[in-house]
């Protein structure tokens, strides 16, 4: 097979907070109810991150922790930590800077990345550019977003969508034609206030004011953003398809993120596939930002084979887009031998 060092997911791990919120909790707390939320969603609970004091990196390191006790790695082996999320525990430091902390990942440096509910997708991408270049051996790409701390628990439009969550993947320089393929990014910052958080950063530094205002919350256009989340994934995957001669019988898994049921089915649509190919776990999360779709990975991972097509899509604020074609590079069970630090 070919020499070229690609990037592929060697093991993947996530962390759940307990707590459940679920569509009737919901609906003794704003004006809603489980059947529209259900018809218009898909989503029927999300978990929430209690206690005080616990942030983005509470999850992210325990999700961390898992992808190296699965791969069966110590963490002094890790060369980079890129933590994709809106949600940082902190302005600075970089929640990356914390989970290397609380990980112990002596050797590593690491960098917060923000696109939103394309984060873990450019994430995955910058990751899969230092393995390709050869810069890292071992890069832990994880998606982390407590959406909980942004939520405005009093707006019916926003609070039935997001819950907490982290998951994440380990990327390894492949040689046997495995690992990301081929991708299609895409920016366009036109659309920036259809789904922003105006407060809090240089532009409007919290005040009385901006918390009077409600703008350290998620605003969304959610008409507005559904219709342009649609034509965008379902145009990127259409584009990732074409451009490396894929059909629907060719993909195994669609891996989309979790923002509503409805736009996932006209993605597959548009793709060709039935959807018993893709993977939606949206009913049991919600939208967890970074997270969905390495938390989708974790939920399928024991029926993905090495070889797997797989196309990853994804849109959200920024506006962020795009997809991603890989080779899953392992069988269920099976434990890919580790090449040391
Ligand atoms: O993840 C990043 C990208 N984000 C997305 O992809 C989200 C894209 N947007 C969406 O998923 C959908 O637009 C929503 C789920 C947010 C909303 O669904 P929709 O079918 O677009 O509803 P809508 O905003 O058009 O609202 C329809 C009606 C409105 O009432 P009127 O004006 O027709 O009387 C809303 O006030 O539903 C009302 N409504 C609700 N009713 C009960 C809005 N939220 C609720 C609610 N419960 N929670």
């Amino acid at each position: 097979m070919g020499s070229k060092a690609r990037a592929a997911i060697t093991a993947v791990g996530h962390y759940l907070p307990e707590t459940r919120l679920t569509n009737q909790d919901l609906s003794e707390m704003v004006d809603t109810n489980d059947a529209w939320i259900r018809s218009r969603t898909g989503i029927e609970e999300r978990r929430i991150l209690t206690g005080a004091g616990k942030g983005t990196s509470y999850m992210a390191a325990r999700a961390g922790q898992e992808i190296m006790k699965k791969r069966g790695i110590s963490a002094d082996e890790i060369d980079t930590i890129i933590v994709a999320t809106v949600t940082p525990d902190m302005a600075f430091p970089a929640t990356a800077c914390l989970v290397q902390a609380e990980l112990g990942a002596q050797n590593a440096w690491g960098f917060d990345l923000s696109a939103a509910c394309s984060g873990f997708l450019f994430a995955l991408n910058t990751g899969a550019g230092l393995i390709e270049s050869g810069r890292a051996g071992k890069v832990l790409v994880i998606g982390s977003d407590k959406m909980s701390s942004i939520t405005d628990y009093t707006d019916r439009t926003t609070c039935v969508l997001f819950g907490d969550a982290a998951a994440g993947v380990l990327l390894e320089a492949d040689h046997d034609g495995l690992g990301l393929m081929d991708s299609v990014l895409n920016v366009d910052g036109r659309g920036w206030e259809a789904l922003c958080m105006l407060g809090g950063g240089s532009r409007y530094p919290a005040t009385h004011d901006t918390v009077d205002k409600k703008m350290h919350y998620i605003y969304q256009d959610g008409r507005a953003v559904f219709k342009v989340a649609v034509k965008g994934m379902a145009d990127v995957a259409a584009e990732i398809m074409e451009r490396n001669q894929l059909t629907g019988e060719d993909v195994r898994y669609l891996v989309p993120h979790q923002a509503n049921q409805r736009i996932i089915d006209a993605v597959a649509r548009r793709m060709g596939l039935s959807m018993d190919r893709v993977m939606l776990n949206i009913s049991r999360y919600g939208n967890t930002t970074a997270a969905t779709i390495p938390l989708c990975l974790c939920d399928w991972e024991h029926q993905l084979n090495k070889g797997d097509k797989i196309v990853i899509a994804a849109f959200g604020g920024g506006f962020t887009w795009g997809a991603t074609y890989l080779r899953w590079s392992y069988n269920p069970g099976s434990k890919k031998e580790s090449h040391g630090g």
